[in-house]
């Protein structure tokens, strides 16, 4: 352990797998007290015990939908209250359906919304009065390449408005944290294999599973990599850094693909 979390309190959204449990292993191998939670249960509490086994500090809860209010606000609250306040608050969940503008059911525009910027909202909400009472602290948020970019091969009008939300958000969340010491910041991912991907736009059938072709660095990139950026951005060595969006994308959105 090298300590660039040493004496943080960090919650974590979404620890099941993918990036959360990434980040779980990351914050905690660095020093840091992880909160994680999770709607799914059984994954969730893996992600626990793998920790545990490598040294780290993590408790959980789970399941939780973090749609809800009253969980939201009670998983955070007690979380400071065990270990004596909180520093970090990791906005990593979500869950989204992707189609084009004229197939997309008010219901599936509703999930995504419910699930990429209501919860992102309830949690930061909730994880406010505690930073202020902190005297300051990290808030992060995870956008996308398709909150900035269109997409020809991956139609998705909702997720592109919740990630494009998320970076908006995370700007005001700069200018209203200033005041508090409260720092906010974006990591938008591009193409990253993880379960979510892996089921969807990475499978054998889906016109997206060929996209390195198109990425710069030739390649999809790994949890590890996104969650090193988060890593930076939570510590203190960002001291300086608010109101950022960090894209983590292999170059894809910076450079039009060639003939
Ligand atoms: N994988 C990618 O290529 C990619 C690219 C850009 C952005 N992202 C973003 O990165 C973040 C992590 O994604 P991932 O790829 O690791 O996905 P993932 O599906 O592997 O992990 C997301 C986790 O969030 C949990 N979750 C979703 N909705 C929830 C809710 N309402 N309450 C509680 N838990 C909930 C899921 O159960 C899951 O464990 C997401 O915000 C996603 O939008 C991912």
């Amino acid at each position: 352990m090298s300590g660039r979390l040493a004496g943080k309190v960090a919650l974590i959204t979404g620890t099941a797998g993918g990036q959360g449990r990434a980040a779980a292993l990351l914050f905690a191998a660095e020093g840091a007290v992880v909160v994680g939670t999770d709607v799914q249960a059984d994954a969730a509490a893996e992600t626990v015990e793998l920790v545990r086994a490598g040294g780290g500090v993590m408790d959980s809860t789970h399941p939780l939908d973090l749609a809800d209010e009253d969980g939201v606000r009670a998983w955070i609250d007690d979380a400071a209250a065990r270990h004596g306040g909180i520093d970090v608050l990791y906005n990593n969940a979500g869950a989204t359906r992707f189609s084009p503008v004229a197939d997309t059911s008010y219901a599936d525009w509703s999930f995504v919304l419910r699930n990429e910027l209501d919860i992102v909202f309830l949690a930061t909400k909730h994880a406010w009065p505690h930073l202020v009472a902190r005297g300051g602290g990290s808030v992060l948020l995870v956008g996308s390449t398709a909150g900035i970019t269109g997409s020809l091969t991956n139609t998705r009008i909702a997720h592109t408005a919740t990630k494009g939300g998320v970076v908006a958000m995370t700007r005001q969340l700069a200018a209203e944290g200033a005041a508090h010491g409260i720092r906010a910041n974006c990591i938008s991912p591009g193409m990253i294999r993880t379960p979510a991907t892996e089921g969807d736009l990475l499978a054998a059938d889906h016109p997206m599973r060929t996209i390195a072709r198109a990425i710069p660095l030739g390649r999809i990139g790994a949890p590890e990599e996104v969650v090193a950026c988060a890593l930076f951005l939570a510590s203190d060595e960002a001291s300086y850094v608010t109101g950022a969006n960090l894209v983590v994308d292999g170059g894809w959105s910076a450079v039009l693909p060639g003939a």
